[in-house]
């Protein structure tokens, strides 16, 4: 697709077009993609609703442009490079046209199991070939795909399914990852007992081959439903606002909401992007190791990727599994090209010294990428001179589960690079800073809430089931704008530096997670009264959870109270929301209308009680000092 920037020049040319004529500009880069009916219009929106309509009329299948549309040029190139959690094992390559084909006798098998166009299906699966398969089956009957990460509980797991009235769940009967089997099969037993009407059956992946309990009249293996089929189904041709996909995720307040992406503008701009960010040429292997579970895989591993025509390798494991040469002996073996990952990992295996990286030959990688949260500036040298070997340019690439792709990021190898700064804005995305009274904030050098002032084709279009909520959560704060979340710094040159979030989520290892959620789980244990979270700035995680908890009766034995704790946010929610400090407090400080001073929680959490500001407000200023002794940082 000849959409790709080649200069920097073509880039600021690029931008401005996309400013001056958005509708122009994105009409063009969508005809890149087949179609089986022209748009009527390329863009309608207001911000008030909000409704945003990317190619409206248009009517397209984004697994045609996925698969049927490259079978002529490149059917036996490789399409999904998949390296195994045991490193001893083999990998599988597939070709674009065995993808096609295993992706049409999937979207057959489903077809068999009742499901349909607009029907909901859940995946809670390994990082596997059928992962990706079965998403791209889905697509290409239009049923609606959700996938829940594979590490939250059946509590959460349940939750997520009946928030979209899922039809049907796959899973695999266990996962492999690092020294250990995962019983994935049980977890969705378990949600299933907890009730989930409207799932009608189980598809389950033999995977590491252990016994699972098996209902007849739920349960049905993934190879005896898909072996036999056809392996042609013709795709559905999918309305551009036709949902696509829903991807779970964490806010400030209550449960996780069903971010809603559809399907023409999310295609277009998850290929736009891809294949700008990271410049990809024919015949690189590029390598996002995110999970599938989150964003970042959507739209790196199976769409962005496969939309391009490219390799994408896909890895079952982790970064320190048999040891923390994994990443890099990986990239040798693949001779990976492009390799894209999160900070915290760089972090934990920069910590675990530099021999890991040096035995191994990286002269393949010509980009490396950042994603999840804010590189801090020893990571991103450690990265750019260990990894890159000072030959490769770091694209440190902002954007949100919200967003579909990347909106700020450096072009590999075309922008000029700033460690800390995602830098600038990609074409037809138009940030702007909000100060505490809803004006924006014009000029350089300046800080604020950022925002989006108009809409690119990757935007969310909803949240599932509760548009109300979309409205409140994105686009009421800053009438007219889209709220990020995020607060960000402008420079002189226009770039931006993404300072973390404004709001009450915290990134944890890349994940995101809501204090409102752990502490609602964390009152679930019977001693706890009322409880408290928040960041801190953590070495190797970026942020971690420090939870402040009155207990109803005196905590005699502190360590299995802990312990306590810490099980019940892994069953609630899962081990990733675990808080990494716990300390029992006699009160909250709260304001006079009853609202819990989270700056002052904040200050004591970071260690830095030497300017809590003013204190007099509150309702019980006594309960700050008690904090303060009984710190646990
Ligand atoms: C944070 C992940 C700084 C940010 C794709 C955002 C980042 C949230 C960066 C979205 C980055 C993501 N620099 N912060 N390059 N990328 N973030 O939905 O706070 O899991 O709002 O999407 O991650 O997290 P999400």
């Amino acid at each position: 697709m000849n959409f790709q920037l080649k200069t920097f020049e073509e880039y600021k040319a690029a931008y401005r077009r996309s400013v001056e004529d958005p509708e122009g500009f994105w009409g063009e880069v969508a005809e890149h993609f087949h179609w089986y009916r022209p748009w009527k219009s390329v863009l309608e929106w207001e911000f008030d609703t909000p409704d945003v309509k990317w190619f409206n009329g248009g009517k397209t299948n984004i697994t045609y442009n996925c698969l049927d549309r490259h079978l002529d040029t490149r059917g036996d190139q490789v399409a999904i490079l998949w390296e195994p959690n045991n490193p001893q094992g083999e990998a599988i390559r597939l070709t674009y046209r065995q993808l096609y084909h295993e992706v049409c006798r999937t979207a057959n098998a489903l077809k068999s199991l009742g499901v349909g166009k607009g029907d909901r299906i859940c995946f809670y699966m390994p990082m596997v070939p059928e992962l990706t398969i079965g998403l791209l089956a889905c697509a290409r009957i239009g049923a609606v795909h959700s996938v829940v990460f594979a590490g939250f509980s059946a509590q959460s797991l349940a939750d997520r399914i009946n928030d979209s009235a899922c039809k049907l769940v796959i899973c695999s009967d266990y996962n492999a990852r690092g020294a250990k089997n995962i019983p994935v099969k049980q977890v969705v037993d378990d949600a299933l007992a907890m009730g989930c009407p409207s799932i009608e059956k189980v598809m389950v992946l033999r995977h590491t081959g252990e016994k699972v309990n098996w209902d007849n009249n739920l349960d049905v293996w993934w190879h005896d439903v898909v072996s036999g089929q056809p392996a042609a189904c013709p795709p559905a041709e999918m309305d551009a606002e036709d949902l696509l996909f829903i991807l779970y995720t964490s806010g400030s307040t209550g449960k996780p909401k069903g971010v809603v992406h559809t399907v023409g503008g999310y295609m277009v701009f998850a290929a736009y992007t891809f294949l700008n960010v990271f410049q990809y040429q024919e015949g690189d292997v590029f390598w996002c190791n995110a999970d599938v579970g989150w964003i970042t895989g959507h739209s790196y591993i199976v769409y962005g990727p496969l939309l391009s025509g490219a390799t994408s390798l896909m890895f079952e494991g982790v970064p320190t599994y048999p040891d923390a040469g994994r990443f890099w002996e990986v990239c040798e073996k693949h001779r990976v090209n492009i390799f894209y990952t999160a900070p915290t990992a760089i972090r934990a295996l920069m910590a675990m010294g530099d021999e890991w990286a040096e035995g191994h030959d990286l002269s393949s990688l010509r980009v490396l990428g950042s994603v999840g949260e804010p590189i801090n500036a020893e990571a991103w040298h450690w990265y750019h001179e260990k990894i890159g070997r000072k030959n490769c340019p770091i694209v440190d690439t902002w954007w949100q589960t919200e967003t579909g792709g990347i909106l700020i990021s450096p072009l590999a190898g075309l922008t000029p690079l700033k460690p800390n700064y995602a830098s600038l804005p990609l074409p037809g995305v138009q940030p702007c800073l909000i100060d505490a009274n809803g004006q924006e904030i014009e000029g350089d050098g300046v800080e604020g809430m950022l925002c989006m002032k108009f809409p690119w084709p990757g935007i969310l279009r909803s949240t599932y089931g509760d548009h109300e909520r979309c409205r409140q959560t994105y686009f009421e704060t800053f009438p007219g704008k889209y709220f990020t979340g995020d607060g960000a710094r402008r420079d002189e040159d226009g770039y931006y530096r993404i300072i973390g979030r404004a709001d009450d989520v915290i990134k944890v290892s890349g994940h995101r997670i809501g204090t409102a959620e752990v502490e609602n789980a964390i009152n679930e244990h019977d001693l706890v009264v009322e409880s408290a979270v928040v960041a801190f700035p953590h070495n190797i995680k970026g942020q971690g959870i420090y939870a402040y908890i009155i207990t109803d009766k005196p905590v005699t034995d502190f360590p299995k109270f802990e312990r306590e704790v810490l099980a019940t946010v892994a069953r609630i929610i899962g081990p990733i929301a675990k808080p990494d400090v716990i300390q029992v407090v006699p009160g909250l400080p709260k304001t006079r209308s009853g609202k819990i001073m989270r700056r002052i929680l904040r200050k004591v959490a970071e260690g830095d009680t030497s300017n809590l500001g003013d204190t007099s407000t509150l309702l019980n200023p006594e309960v700050v000092a008690e904090i303060i002794a009984g710190a646990r940082r």
